[in-house]
């Protein structure tokens, strides 16, 4: 084990929240994710050698990658993803050269604030540093996709991985997932801040019900565009989409409506948090919320159980879940006097209703990728 200072680069990529635009990236919708200062940090330096070296500092585990033959640590618990990151990076036709990786992750596994896109991302773009490459945010968002897509199996959207590489300090991103332009909107909450909230219900089949929802939103547009001539869901306001959605039964209409009102929902919450207007912005959180429940169905007990105590407090403009769903965080919007107020009202009826202990973070918004020459 080396000292930090003995590393030549410190590269790092951010967890992100999702503030409103869920389950849509996939669907060519807009979201508007924030970057947090919740990150994985990689420590690198080349070691002239064929190997990947990692240490990770809160975990007690250490391993020799063979960089001739990566693909055989696929599945392989916390491991896979750096080796997954190294050899999509690889494949991509990049220079991969043997290095010492030390990773430091404070965003929390599993909450649903995109730990694993965090590692891709800081993993990439240090193997970038060590090479002497120059790095390019955006190909690292894709390429961490294609890792995430054929490492862990999840069929994911661009979202995570684009807010990890591309965010910025205290702005929120406003990204149309169909083309990838990025308007970075001020975050200007007013009186209100934002409170993130884990309910610490353990994840489970996540990546199988993912992977059935997408299924069915492509489902929805094959019988859609038999209707309309649209590229995705996205396309479709909620008025045109009343006017044909006759085509679609049951669950599948379901899952179709929530993306399209949700990308109505972008729009608005846009506007609302450029006119400064936050009781607007909190109202459409809520309404994602019950879509998501209703609607699309990723939300569960404990989730549903969390938002609702957020949404019943005095000082909550409107709470949501955020990211894939069935486990993991809500993000609420509450007036800056009354957090605290708030947090405790909401573990005690939240432990109530589930006996779950939710847990709170600090953090704020901040940048995606970070180099720093040590
Ligand atoms: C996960 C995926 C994203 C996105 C969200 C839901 O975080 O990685 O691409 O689909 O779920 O909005």
């Amino acid at each position: 084990m080396f000292e930090l200072r003995d590393y030549d680069w410190k590269v790092s990529a951010a967890g992100r929240v999702n503030l409103i635009g869920e389950h849509v990236d996939y669907c060519g919708g807009k979201v508007m994710p924030a970057a947090l200062s919740l990150r994985n940090t990689v420590f690198v330096r080349a070691n002239g050698t064929d190997r990947i070296n990692l240490a990770f500092s809160d975990l007690p585990l250490t391993a020799s990658l063979d960089c001739g033959d990566l693909m055989r640590y696929r599945g392989e618990k916390y491991v896979s993803y750096p080796a997954g990151s190294a050899l999509i990076w690889q494949q991509a036709g990049h220079k991969l050269v043997g290095c010492d990786l030390y990773e430091d992750c404070t965003v929390p596994f599993g909450s649903g604030l995109s730990s694993s896109a965090a590692i891709e991302v800081s993993t990439m773009a240090a193997l970038a540093a060590a090479a002497g490459e120059r790095i390019d945010p955006v190909e690292i968002a894709l390429l961490s996709q294609k890792a995430e897509r054929e490492f862990t199996g999840v069929n994911c959207g661009i979202m995570d991985q684009y807010a990890s590489a591309c965010g910025r300090k205290n702005h929120a991103m406003l990204l149309d997932c169909k083309t990838l332009a990025c308007e970075y909107v001020p975050i200007a909450f007013g009186d209100y801040a934002l409170v993130i909230a884990n309910c610490n219900k353990p994840h489970n089949l996540a990546e199988s019900k993912y992977n059935e929802r997408r299924a069915e939103t492509e489902s929805a547009l094959a019988e859609l565009r038999k209707k309309a001539e649209i590229s995705c869901l996205a396309d479709l306001s909620p008025a045109q989409f009343e006017r044909i959605c006759g085509v679609l039964d049951g669950k599948v209409r379901d899952r179709a409506r929530h993306v399209v009102e949700e990308c109505a929902r972008v729009e608005a919450a846009a506007d609302a948090m450029k006119r400064g207007d936050m009781p607007a912005f909190g109202a459409l959180l809520s309404a994602s919320h019950a879509s998501l429940r209703d609607l699309y169905e990723v939300t569960g007990r404990e989730l549903d159980a969390l938002a609702s105590a957020a949404q019943r407090h005095p000082a909550c403009a409107g709470s949501r879940m955020t990211g894939a769903g069935f486990g993991g965080c809500t993000v609420s919007l509450v007036l800056r006097d009354g957090v605290e107020d708030f947090k405790a009202y909401v573990s005690a009826a939240y432990e109530k209703a589930t006996g779950y202990r939710a847990a709170f973070y600090d953090c704020t918004v901040d940048d995606g990728i970070t180099v720093e020459k040590i």
